[in-house]
This record gives structure tokens, C-alpha cells and sequence, in this order.
């Protein structure tokens, strides 16, 4: 037990960890180009910050936080999503009160209790932006298209993207009257959790995971149909402006997402096997929910790093290759040991990726290593080396030997 990680948990390192910062590095220098700045807020939040925000009816606050009291008694929870703790720090550090928008991207842990399957983790990471002080759907069009680039640059290419319209208060006001109605004629059949949820939240129903409520949640009425002439303007406008940027969408009434936050567009890339890899949409009323005195829209979106990496292995997809051992600098006799550091020190200090022995290896062991590491080139310093001035670099795939003074080495390297 003591060396077991928790079920649903994750330990990064070796190749997932160099793909997870490669992910990183594409998504940072892609929202530099777009003027997007990095946020990071507390792993853990007041529980009430994800009640009001998420919402009591969804099945990650009623069933997947991880909610604890702290020492002072009071109820904190881990994030299980990075939107609610974005929205907070923009109230709180009064963002709102720069010029806007407000953009701002995260790369966040989350922590849901989730029964670990395929894909579905207790602890995941997310790659997130939050678009705060836009109502245009150029707003929307900007994470879509920024999205679009960030796979493409990943090189994935299965992923397609789905959007649908979940209207505003008013439109669900109508919605959910009709929903219900549905609802209410099959309600023998849904689980006793959304019998609940039918008459607090009816719109849950549509996304509830369990089989018998799928098979009737196929048939019901859909939001679309129900929106009003506002949040349909929207969505048209949204639509033509995806069509006229070459934009590739499919509509799909089914996405209502799992959080309660969203109004108007919601939207998702799914890949091949119509597994969701990202999630997101306008909410435009979670601000004013959380702090009255403000009333700003916003939109955003949440893409799972875990499912990244899943996707780039199913479509076989390689990422750039780790950082080589460029040189190995062996180290001759006890003596040598600082020189032989010292040039190491002012290798790495220009780039040079390198490595030396810390384990008092012999000669042969060390270039033993070196081999094993997989390193480019070895050097060999000793008495001789130091009191000379010079030292033979060695290519280990050729064989090759080139003599050089030991300034000269790091011209090798930098071209
Ligand atoms: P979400 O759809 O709950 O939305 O999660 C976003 C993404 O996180 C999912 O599409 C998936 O890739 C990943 N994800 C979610 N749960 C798990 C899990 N248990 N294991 C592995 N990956 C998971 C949100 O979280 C919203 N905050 C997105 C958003 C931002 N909407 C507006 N702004």
C-alpha cells in the first residue's frame, strides 16, 4: 500500500512527462501569439466557490468532489475544474477593472472521484483558457480556431469538432417545461438520482452517464429547438463566421455539457471513437451568480492533457524526440575531477547538453555509460589533458576523434 498511488492517480515521468511539456510548450507559445496570460489558482478552493459555480444538481459537485473541513472547520474542496477558481481570481483581483478582455489560460491539476476507467482519472490535468468581457462569438471563434491550431501543431488529426446552442435563462425557461414534460412520461425508467434532478434541474438528465437514462434521453426534446431569437442570432452568427474562416463543425443537439455554468454556445472536439478530449462554451451568467455587482460575459474551455497523450498513441503520433546527451566528459584520476567539472559547468553554461560521472566509475565503465545513455560524443580528461591544453572529442557513432584545446570543445556544439 505505502508504494501503491491512489486508484485514479498518475505518476509523471520518463516519456509521458517529455510529451506533457512538449503539449505545454505548443500551448504557452500559441497563446503568447494570441496575447493570452498565464493564471494559477489554489489547488483548493472554498466548497461554496464550486457549489454555486458548478452546480448543486451536477454530478461532479454531488458526487465527485473531493470536500474535506481543514483544521479552522472550514470546508474547502480541490478544485475539480479550473473555470470556478479563474472566475474567483478575476473578482477578487478586480480584473474586471483593466481595459478588456481579460484573457487569461491554465494549466491546472483537477481532482474528480470518478470510477476509474478509460480515460477517467481521480486526479487530471487540463490545459484551459478563460475569455472574460466578450459577448461576440468571435469570442468563441477565437478559442475555436486556437484550438485548431493547437492540434494541429500537435499533430493529431482525428479530432472534429461538435457545437451546439444551450440558450440563455429564457430559453431554458421553455426548455425545461417541455423537458419535463418528456421526462416526466419515462421517469419509471431513469435512475433515481435524475428523478431528483427532473424537477430541480432537468437539463442534468440530458447528460446523465447511466445506460437506462441514455436510452430515453435519446428521443427528448432538444435546446435548440427552444431558444429564443437573441441566442439563436448568436449561434447563427457563430456558425457562418466558422463557415467563412474554413472552419470544419457538425452541429450536435446531443452536447449539453456536465457543469451548470454554461448559457448559449456550447462546444466540444471529440476524436474518431466520439470520445470528448475537449470541453467548453459561453457562460455568461456564472459571474454575475458568483458576485452580483458585476455582470460580464465569458467563455472558455478545458482540454484534458491525459487525453492528449491518449490520443497522440491511438492516431500514432510522434512528438519531438527527447533532449540527447550531446557530450559525455569522462573524468581520469582524482585530480582532474574540478577541471574536468569546471569545463563541464561552462559547456552547459553555453547549451551544451552534457553529462559527467558522479559515481567514481573507471575509464571504461564510464564510457560504458556513456554508451548506454545514449550520448553523441565523449571526452576523456585527465592530467594529460588539463596540463596540455588539449583533448581528443569522439564521436561515438563514427568512431571519429577530433583534437581540440578545451576552449575550442563548445565550438563543436554551437553552430
Ligand atoms: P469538462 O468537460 O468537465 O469541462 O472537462 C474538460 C476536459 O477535461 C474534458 O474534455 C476532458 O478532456 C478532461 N477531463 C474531465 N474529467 C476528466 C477525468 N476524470 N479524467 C481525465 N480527463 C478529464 C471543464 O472542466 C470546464 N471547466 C471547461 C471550461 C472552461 N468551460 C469553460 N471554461
Amino acid at each position: 500500500m505505502i508504494t501503491q498511488r491512489p486508484k485514479g492517480t498518475q505518476d509523471w515521468y520518463g516519456s509521458s512527462m517529455h510529451k506533457r511539456t512538449i503539449i505545454e510548450e505548443i500551448a504557452r507559445k500559441i497563446c503568447k501569439s494570441y496575447h493570452i496570460k498565464e493564471v494559477i489558482t489554489p489547488a483548493f478552493e472554498h466548497t461554496i466557490l464550486f457549489q454555486r459555480g458548478v452546480g448543486e444538481t451536477t454530478d461532479v459537485v454531488q458526487k465527485e468532489m473531493y470536500t474535506f473541513d481543514d483544521k479552522g472547520n472550514r470546508s474547502v474542496t480541490l478544485k475539480p475544474e479550473g473555470t470556478a477558481g479563474v472566475v474567483r481570481a478575476f473578482l477578487e483581483n478586480s480584473l474586471y477593472a483593466e481595459s478588456q478582455p481579460t484573457k487569461l489560460f491554465y494549466f491546472t491539476q483537477a481532482f474528480r472521484y470518478e470510477n476509474p476507467q478509460s480515460g477517467r482519472l481521480r486526479q487530471h490535468h487540463q490545459f484551459g483558457i478563460e475569455f472574460f468581457g466578450s459577448s461576440s462569438p468571435l469570442a468563441e471563434v477565437e478559442l475555436i480556431t486556437l484550438l485548431m491550431q493547437f492540434l494541429k501543431e500537435l499533430g493529431l488529426k482525428g479530432a472534429s469538432l461538435h457545437i451546439n446552442s444551450i440558450g440563455c435563462k429564457n430559453c431554458r425557461m421553455t426548455y425545461n417545461e417541455a423537458l419535463l414534460g418528456y421526462l416526466k412520461k419515462h421517469e419509471e425508467q431513469l435512475c433515481p438520482t435524475c428523478r431528483e434532478r427532473m424537477l430541480k434541474n432537468p437539463l442534468r438528465v440530458i447528460d446523465c452517464k447511466v445506460p437506462s437514462c441514455k436510452v430515453i434521453v435519446k428521443d427528448a426534446p432538444r435546446t435548440i429547438q427552444y431558444l429564443d431569437e437573441e441566442c439563436m442570432e448568436h449561434f447563427e452568427e457563430l456558425k457562418k463566421l466558422l463557415t467563412e474562416l474554413d472552419v470544419p463543425f457538425e452541429v450536435d443537439t446531443g452536447i449539453v455539457r456536465g457543469l451548470d455554468y454554461y448559457t448559449k454556445t456550447v462546444f466540444e472536439f471529440v476524436n474518431s471513437e466520439g470520445f470528448t478530449l475537449c470541453g467548453g462554451g459561453r457562460y455568461d451568467n456564472l459571474i454575475h451568480e458568483i458576485d452580483e455587482k458585476q455582470d460580464i460575459p465569458a467563455v472558455g474551455f478545458g482540454f484534458g492533457i491525459e487525453r492528449i497523450i491518449n490520443e497522440l498513441t491511438t492516431e500514432g503520433v510522434e512528438l519531438a524526440p527527447e533532449p540527447i546527451v550531446e557530450l559525455y566528459v569522462g573524468i581520469l584520476g582524482q585530480d582532474a575531477k574540478a577541471s574536468a567539472y569546471r569545463l563541464v559547468q561552462q559547456l552547459r553554461s553555453f547549451g551544451v547538453i552534457v553529462e559527467t560521472d558522479y559515481m567514481n566509475r573507471s575509464v571504461k565503465a564510464q564510457m560504458k555509460y556513456a554508451n548506454k545513455i545514449g550520448a553523441k560524443n565523449t571526452v576523456i580528461i585527465g592530467a594529460d589533458e588539463i596540463s596540455n591544453n588539449k583533448a581528443a572529442v569522439k564521436n561515438m557513432e563514427t568512431g571519429e576523434q577530433t583534437e581540440v584545446t578545451l576552449d575550442q570543445i563548445a565550438g563543436l556544439f554551437l553552430s
